[in-house]
């Protein structure tokens, strides 16, 4: 949902800006641009596109400025034309700034800005930054500015406090050559401590090439980075002591390490984060005869403590996480437990329960309908009788992202960086936190025995080697298959019980980076209605497990087949009845039903990905799709 990064230093900020951008180009791609300060004048560059194209045009000129910022959009308000693309100026040219997120009361602020003659060249809402800070600066000889050195930081505080929504800024002025001021209100900003130089971005990727200590502002904060340091404020304009902290990301992690897509390598990272999270979660000499759980989350007690009923929420992939982890809380701890779409339950919330644990899913910790989901539950539950109490938790591969200051605990997924758009390795560590979340919860509830327990254990910890398995037999002849559907227009993909959420990730893996039609369907539902959808053109992948739902999944297979469509089966390795059902087979180690998901879905990542990059689609960067949604 748009990066921004900012320089400050003695380097040349162009090609720091630039690589920085490049890190962060999975949160938007629909325009980019940057603004400098050269020789008391705002120097700003645009381009409409991707950022090789803003790259091209930078090429032509040397720009020794070390001051810059730069953004790379992902458009809300106006088109993605270079005119809407940021740095956005204020009249007279002398502020520029960058933003992410959206500015609610931006009509208003332009009639009023309007009115008072400045002149408007965009489309959008950041626009009106640049001109309420250039106004605020302006005035700046009145009562209350008496500090020189502070000026463009009160300016910058001043036309803050007028923005209504959620925004992160960096802002330049070249009345200021030798300050770059940043803000946060719901939306992400860290800032980076180098040696006599300083950066920000709305991401850590685009910070680990420098310097890992990094400090992440609050909402409501703002800081004025030098060439001497950084200073911090509060929208009140106190200062607020704070120190940087060291990140444990290795730049290496944010390269493609020989692969062709980042979305591949993260597939090919997936049994090193379930190694990651069996580490972290598993108390690795637990015995049945232990007085203690196995699983080591480190929840406290009030979480727990007479738990009546579960509601997760979430989006896209991480809502389909959430299904399976509705159907292990059931199925394992005995407890009742919603999933909603984090956008639906915003506007139509469920009557209160008691005795409920909310859990907020999100990858990144950053998408805004769930922080607003889970914002509204803790605003409704506060002031009811006790056993309506928020108990909130969220589970994020991000646990210093907003999330982590919404909700008092994180179970931390582990999984490394994710760069590619498309989740893979952060959906298969979510579902590693359901399982152990699940179990823990068992193990309390007493709703398991300890033979039972023991046996999902053992099942747990075979899951790294088996999707190296998989990994290795099986992505060579899913590459060689996918050529069968380079005219392919649509594909169902059916599953039962723990599996069907497999199916909705399948679909939506595939529609996300093929641009195919893709439906996901409990396989059962088929013979109410999609079946009319079957013909030769459209092939049907099914998960079919050895458990509950086996051979009911087969005979719904058999239902496509006799309406022609080409059928693939995910199933278990070596199993005759599968041979002869599937035209074609993905198969996976012949685990368990309950331990399946983090198998099967595996072919279907490699299905989705070689069917797009064998089309040349830009894997990494979907068209219209970005990594963070920051914005409703
Ligand atoms: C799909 C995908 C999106 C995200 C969704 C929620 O591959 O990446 O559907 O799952 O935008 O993102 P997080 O988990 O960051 O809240």
């Amino acid at each position: 949902m748009c990066g921004i990064v900012g320089y400050i230093g003695t380097q040349a900020a162009t090609e720091i800006l630039l690589s920085g951008l490049e890190k962060l180009e999975y949160r938007g791609y629909d325009s980019a641009g940057i603004a400098t300060v050269t020789e008391g004048e705002i120097h700003c560059v645009r381009a409409k596109g991707k950022l090789y194209n803003l790259r091209e045009k930078l090429e032509r000129e040397v720009n020794p400025a070390n001051i810059g910022i730069g953004h790379t959009r992902w458009a809300t308000h106006g088109k993605p034309e270079e005119y809407n693309a940021h740095p956005h100026m204020d009249t007279a040219m002398r502020v520029a700034v960058v933003q992410n997120g959206i500015i609610e009361n931006y009509r208003d602020l332009r009639e009023e800005l309007k009115a008072r003659g400045h002149k408007f060249r965009s489309d959008t809402d950041t626009e009106v930054i640049p001109h309420l800070i250039a106004e605020f600066l302006s005035h700046s000889a009145t009562p209350g500015f008496t500090h020189s050195s502070t000026l463009f930081l009160e300016a910058v505080r001043e036309a803050v406090n007028k923005l209504e929504g959620a925004f992160a800024i960096a802002v330049l002025s070249a009345d200021y050559p030798d300050e770059l001021i940043v803000a946060r209100q719901q939306a992400p900003l860290t800032i980076g401590f180098g040696q006599g130089e300083f950066f920000c971005a709305s991401d850590t990727p685009a910070l680990v090439p420098h310097t890992r200590a990094v400090l992440t502002l609050e909402n409501g904060e703002l800081a004025r980075l030098t060439p001497l340091g950084v200073e911090v404020y509060n929208f009140a304009g106190e200062r607020l002591k704070k120190s940087p902290r060291t990140l444990n990301w290795n730049p290496v992690q944010v390269e493609k390490q020989g692969f062709k897509h980042f979305m591949l390598k993260e597939i090919y990272e997936q049994p090193g984060v379930v190694r990651a999270c069996l580490e972290a979660y598993l108390h690795p000499d637990w015995h049945p005869d232990k007085d203690t759980s196995p699983i080591n989350l480190a929840i406290p007690a009030s979480l727990y403590d007479d738990l009546e009923h579960v509601q997760i929420l979430a989006c896209g992939t991480s809502w389909h996480a959430a299904l399976v982890g509705k159907y292990l809380l059931e199925q394992l701890a005995g407890i009742p437990t919603m999933v909603q779409y984090a956008s639906e339950f915003r506007y139509a919330p469920t009557p209160l329960t008691v005795n409920t644990l909310t859990i907020g899913v999100t990858q990144s910790g950053e998408t805004a309908d769930t922080l607003a989901a889970l914002a509204m539950e803790k605003k409704r539950r506060e002031g009811k009788p006790s056993q309506f109490q928020v108990r909130l938790l969220g589970i994020s591969n991000r646990p210093e992202s907003s999330l982590g200051h919404l909700v008092p605990q994180i179970i931390e997924t582990h999984a490394g960086m994710e760069i590619g758009v498309a989740a893979t390795k952060t959906f298969v560590s979510q579902l590693m936190a359901f399982y152990c979340l699940a179990l823990d919860l068992a193990y309390r509830r007493q709703t398991i025995s300890a033979t039972r327990l023991e046996e999902i254990l053992v099942g747990l910890r075979q899951l790294p080697a088996q999707i190296e398995l998989i990994l290795e037999s099986q992505e060579r002849y899913i590459e060689q298959l996918t050529h069968d559907f380079a005219e392919t227009k649509d594909f169902i993909f059916l599953g039962r019980g723990i599996n069907f959420p497999i199916a909705l990730e399948g679909a939506l893996k595939l529609k996300e980076i093929s641009y195919i039609h893709a439906e996901g369907y409990p396989a059962g539902e088929m013979k109410h209605g999609p079946i009319a959808l079957l013909d030769a053109k459209v092939p049907v992948v099914a998960i079919a497990m050895p458990g509950n739902v086996y051979e009911k999944v087969l005979s719904n297979a058999q239902e496509a087949k006799a309406r022609d469509s080409r059928l693939i089966g995910v199933t278990p390795m070596n199993d005759p009845e599968a041979a002869e059902t599937f035209d074609d087979l993905l198969p996976v180690p012949a685990v368990e039903e309950l331990l399946s998901p983090i198998l099967t879905v595996i072919p279907l990542q490699l299905l989705a990905y070689h069917i797009a990059a064998r089309r040349g689609l830009d894997v990494d960067q979907p068209r219209n799709l970005a990594k963070s949604v920051t914005v409703e």
